[in-house]
């Protein structure tokens, strides 16, 4: 069995479609009611076996690193009170897994991101999420947890996927592929964000990977493909033409917590479902 230890969090975007919400605060910082979506990304990570969890962070995304770290004066002033328990769940990611964070410098794309984050991963295979893909599988493993699974089987890259609008693919990574179990494609194209009329389907990848060390010297040699970025997509794509990734339609609910819409759906999911 190949333990993933390592997740990564591509965590320098702006997240201009939230402002003013984000302009002193990282759009990661943005809460499911109480808690801020970074956290679930970690959460979804730790419950998958990850407990290394490296982010790839920008300027004025402080606040991530703080929290995920003690807060004595907090701490101290509910010491003993019923509101300690609102932070056990941050404290006990806190005390079980090792956070580090290196920048990005320059915004160059999500490939760019995840080659940046290639000093905090080594030469293992490791998880990403794009926290702001929100996923949840109520009564379920968690998305990532699925992936590590179909991993210990394929030992290759995967991509979490769903079906999506025809006319929404130009927001996406798109692929195509031939299913070899119930759920799981080898995937023969990759195509980053094309228009309807070029995409190979209506399959989009969402915002989970997992990534074989390879990946790194690949993204090294990608050049700038769609929007002038470095895109994951196009180095999965090398990848892809030897057979070695793999699609997944996992088991739960996605929101794109990108959006006002998908992360106003996510709010009224969990406060239906869960307790608060
Ligand atoms: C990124 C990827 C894209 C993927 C998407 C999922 O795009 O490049 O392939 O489909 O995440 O959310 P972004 O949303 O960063 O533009």
């Amino acid at each position: 069995m190949t333990k993933i230890r390592t997740c990564l969090f591509p965590a320098a975007g702006y997240g201009t479609r939230f402002l003013p919400a984000t302009k002193a605060m990282p759009k990661e910082m943005m809460p499911i009611v109480n808690k801020p979506l970074i956290e679930y990304g970690v959460e979804e990570a730790y419950r998958a076996g990850m407990t290394d969890m490296a982010f790839v962070t920008g300027r004025g995304k402080r606040a991530l690193e703080d929290h995920f770290d003690v807060s004595y004066e907090l701490e101290h002033q509910i010491k003993g009170t019923s509101k300690e328990r609102y932070l056990d769940a941050t404290r006990h990611l806190i005390d079980a897994c090792t956070f580090t964070y290196t920048r990005q410098v320059e915004m160059r794309g999500l490939g760019h991101a995840i080659l940046t984050g290639e000093v905090l991963v080594g030469r293992e295979p490791f998880a990403v999420v794009l926290a702001d893909d929100f996923c949840v599988n109520i009564g379920g493993d968690g998305v990532l947890a699925q992936m590590v699974a179909l991993f210990q089987e394929h030992q290759c890259s995967i991509v979490a996927i769903e079906e999506v609008p025809a006319d929404q693919t130009h927001r996406y990574g798109i692929v195509a592929g031939d299913e070899i179990a119930p759920g799981v494609l080898r995937l023969s194209a990759m195509v980053e964000k094309p228009q309807p009329a070029d995409a190979p389907s209506n399959l989009a990848i969402i915002g989970r990977y997992i990534l074989t060390p390879d990946i790194f010297d690949i993204l090294r040699s990608t050049p700038p493909g769609a929007g002038g970025e470095v895109q994951i997509t196009d180095a999965l794509m090398q990848q892809a033409k030897a057979g070695r990734v793999l699609g997944f339609k996992f088991a739960g609910q996605r929101f794109d917590c990108g959006s006002p819409a998908g992360y106003v759906s996510a709010i009224n999911y969990c406060f239906a479902h869960f307790d608060y």
